[in-house]
């Protein structure tokens, strides 16, 4: 039993890790942070007003791809680019991480 749980906390966490890692390859880190606003909103936000949405996931891979500019105020001259050009499953990771991200408190 206990084997087990800490092979679910070992998978889970190396699954956070590599969407970070993606992230991180990708270029996102360049202007969003986890939790804050940098040149973009924080992911941790993005994933609350991901969960506002009727298909939270859904909101978040079409924002990946089709990218997305000026319905955050506060980031007015920045733009979101799209990244279509990934393949779906590495957006599906994206977006995940960033909905895992709304359950983690801010430190
Ligand atoms: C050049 C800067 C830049 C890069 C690189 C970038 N983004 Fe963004 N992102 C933005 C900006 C600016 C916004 C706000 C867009 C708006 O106001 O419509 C945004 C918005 C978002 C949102 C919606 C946020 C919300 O609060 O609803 C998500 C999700 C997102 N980005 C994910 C990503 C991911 C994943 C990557 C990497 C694959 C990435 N972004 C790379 C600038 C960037």
């Amino acid at each position: 039993m206990k084997k087990h749980l800490i092979l679910v906390v070992v998978l889970f966490g190396s699954t956070l890790f590599a969407s970070q890692e993606i992230a991180n390859e990708q270029g996102c880190m360049e202007c969003h942070a986890i939790y804050g606003a940098k040149l973009a909103p924080g992911f941790m936000g993005a994933s609350k007003h991901a969960l506002a949405t009727a298909n939270p996931k859904e909101y978040l891979v079409n924002i990946i791809k089709e990218g997305s500019s000026g319905t955050r105020r506060k980031f007015i001259d920045q733009v979101m680019p799209a990244y279509e050009h990934l393949d779906a499953k590495t957006i599906e990771e994206l977006a995940d991480w960033i909905l895992s991200l709304s359950s983690i408190k801010k430190r």
